[in-house]
């Protein structure tokens, strides 16, 4: 059985107070009304790592994510965040490739391959995002595209190593603009992916992989996406900021 996951990317939003408020909105709300298996996951700003961490500690079902890592170890990267750092503020996952980074900041295959290492390396389990934007998929070239965003960063990774690896799937197209992917279109994408990984690595480690869809994703549309076969949840922006849409997301299982 494939790990289940819910995942909230707040992006650049909520004061200190208010990132407070949120989490311990979503943590009572996960006790009281989630049943089942699923991994919450919330990934804060950088400042607000630390203290949404503790107070998510007490619930098993709470994860803390960051949004980004540098591929640096340490050393004079004015304005970086490493994987050591994270790690030893109780962080457990971080967001790897996303397609903002990618277009805001130039994050290339070369550095995401980086930032995948050192974020393994510490423990810390990456969410790798992939995803094309709409005049590939407008063009047919949607499968090429994202397999090729796999194999450029995710290729040179050793089976083990991969193992620790979460893949989320996030059409540009879909992020942020109301506009979701069908669940046919999803299903198609996530199958696909999953064949690719299992040519990278062994067949058991690319079945077991989560692959998360992302783009647009709400309490009314999340039930349809997750039930389809290979998509094992959801990477969630807008609607992660909103307590109640967020647990109802989760209760979509
Ligand atoms: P969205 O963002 O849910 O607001 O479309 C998803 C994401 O960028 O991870």
């Amino acid at each position: 059985m494939r790990k289940r996951i819910v995942a909230g990317n707040w992006k650049m939003n909520k004061t200190y107070e208010e990132a407070l408020t949120l989490v311990s909105e979503i943590d009572n709300m996960v006790k009281d009304e989630v049943n089942g298996d699923v991994t919450v996951i919330v990934a804060p700003p950088f400042p607000f790592l630390q203290s949404v961490g503790k107070l998510t500690q007490g619930n098993d079902r709470m994860h803390l994510a960051a949004q980004n890592v540098s591929e640096h170890e340490s050393g004079a990267y004015t304005g970086e965040v490493s994987a050591a750092m994270l790690k030893s503020v109780g962080v457990q996952y971080v967001i790897i490739g996303h397609s903002e980074r990618r277009m805001y900041h130039h994050e290339d295959a070369q550095s995401l391959y980086k930032k995948l290492k050192t974020a393994i390396a510490q423990g810390i389990t990456p969410i790798f995002c992939c995803g094309e934007p709409l005049e590939e998929r407008d063009a047919d070239r949607h499968f090429d595209y994202v397999d090729k965003q796999l194999h450029d960063s995710l290729s040179y990774l050793s089976n083990e190593e991969f193992d620790n690896v979460v893949v989320a799937y996030e059409p540009i197209w879909a992020i942020g603009t109301g506009r979701t992917a069908s669940s046919q279109q999803a299903q198609e994408m996530h199958a696909y992916i999953r064949e690719q990984l299992s040519r990278m690595f062994d067949a058991e480690a690319a079945f077991k992989c989560s692959i998360l869809y992302g783009g647009s994703c709400n309490p009314g549309n999340a039930k349809e996406l997750f039930s389809q076969p290979d998509v094992d949840g959801g990477l969630i922006g807008g609607a992660s900021l909103k307590s109640r849409d967020f647990t109802d997301i989760i209760k979509s299982f």
